[in-house]
């Protein structure tokens, strides 16, 4: 089965670390976002996947140059310019000559949902479009669905209203960004227009009647903001998740032993000095933590010279905090 994964957006949620690497080619864990990502649809039965590329498409062509994610074929379609999601899909889908059902998937999603399951209720329900679904305590900064006739947590998708305003919701179940779509959903976008899936497409087909929602309680986060960037992270430190975990630090890290290094992850070339104490933090591939600092719940991917204190703070590649110097709820450099 073919895959869609969206991974052409902008990312500017994870400014500045986006300015040098795209969102999905962030690690979660040491492994690309979409690397995770790519490995999840393999296990639900997806063989070939197109990747939805848009502005900055060479780190992915560098990180998969021989088109092949583990056991999965890789191909790319990359947008002459952004499409936004439904354009994108269209693009990709037709680039690949993709003419039966199919899944979608955003680039940023980190769950646990077994997308074979996905596939299977939208078979059994003859939908044209499965939208997995998740219950969340604050829904207006997601899609947002009306899900009635629901049984096992499968049901018709009444309404689909995209970041409706808050109180305003028609339920806390919300577009968990795994689709299973019929090619037919494709000749209902518009061609070379920016269109978007969410705010275009799905509340026409909801008034249609043809679009499906499964609604499951995996394991799941969209890693596209700061918090949730750590968060997807820092849960594979505890054993939570059922398919993913990774090492707190890794091998080529130098973490002085003099160091406390709590309920953080240390990638790859990154370097922590002898009497910091770094706390629910991601330390970036080839950042740097000097002696003495105080990192707290912050993604490093830059320089915290010694003696600094950070707190709650982004470090891009390019962001250095001078020595002595305390940044909290801020990133380095500054974004607007
Ligand atoms: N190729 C391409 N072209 N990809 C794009 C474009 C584009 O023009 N615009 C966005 N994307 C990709 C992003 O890279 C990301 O993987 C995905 O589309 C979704 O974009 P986000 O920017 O992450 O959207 P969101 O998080 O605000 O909302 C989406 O995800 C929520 C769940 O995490 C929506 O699908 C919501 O309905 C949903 O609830
Ligand atoms: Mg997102």
């Amino acid at each position: 089965m073919h895959a869609v994964v969206l991974v052409g957006g902008f990312g500017t949620r994870l400014r500045p670390l986006t300015e040098q690497i795209p969102k999905p080619m962030l690690p979660i864990g040491h492994v690309p976002m979409v690397e995770r990502l790519v490995r999840r649809l393999a296990r639900g039965g997806v063989t070939d996947v197109v990747l939805a590329l848009g502005f900055n498409p060479e780190p992915f062509l560098a990180a998969f140059p021989d088109g092949r994610c583990g056991d999965v074929a890789l191909t790319y379609a990359v947008e002459p310019e952004p499409l936004d999601t439904g354009g994108a899909i269209r693009f990709a889908a037709l680039s690949a000559g993709i003419g039966s059902t199919f899944v979608v998937a955003n680039g940023d999603v980190m769950t646990d949902l077994d997308v074979g399951a996905l596939v299977d209720s939208h078979r059994s329900r003859s939908a044209e479009v499965t939208i997995h679904l998740t219950g969340v305590d604050d829904p207006s900064a997601f899609g947002v669905v009306g899900l009635v006739d629901a049984q096992n947590g499968a049901g018709r998708v009444d309404q689909f209203v995209e970041k409706p305003d808050p109180g305003k919701e028609p339920s806390n179940l919300i577009n968990a960004g795994t689709y299973v779509f019929e090619p037919t959903v494709l000749d209902r976008i518009p061609a070379d227009v920016r269109v978007s899936i969410e705010r275009n497409t799905f509340p026409a087909l909801a008034a249609a009647g043809s679009v499906h929602g499964l609604a499951t309680d995996d394991y799941w986060i969209d890693a596209g903001v700061p918090d949730l960037y750590r968060a997807a992270n820092l849960d594979l430190l505890g054993g939570g998740r059922i398919h993913d975990s990774c090492e707190a630090v890794a091998p080529e890290a130098t973490v002085d032993p003099g160091a406390t290094v709590m309920n953080t992850i240390v990638g790859s070339g990154a370097v922590i000095e002898a009497g910091t104490t770094v706390v629910d933090t991601v330390v970036l591939p080839g950042a740097f933590i000097g002696a003495r600092a105080q990192v707290e719940a912050s993604l490093v991917m830059g320089r915290v010279e010694a003696d600094a204190t950070v707190i709650e703070a982004i470090i891009g590649a390019d962001g250095v905090v001078a020595e002595g110097d305390h940044l909290a709820f801020d990133t380095m450099p500054p974004t607007a």
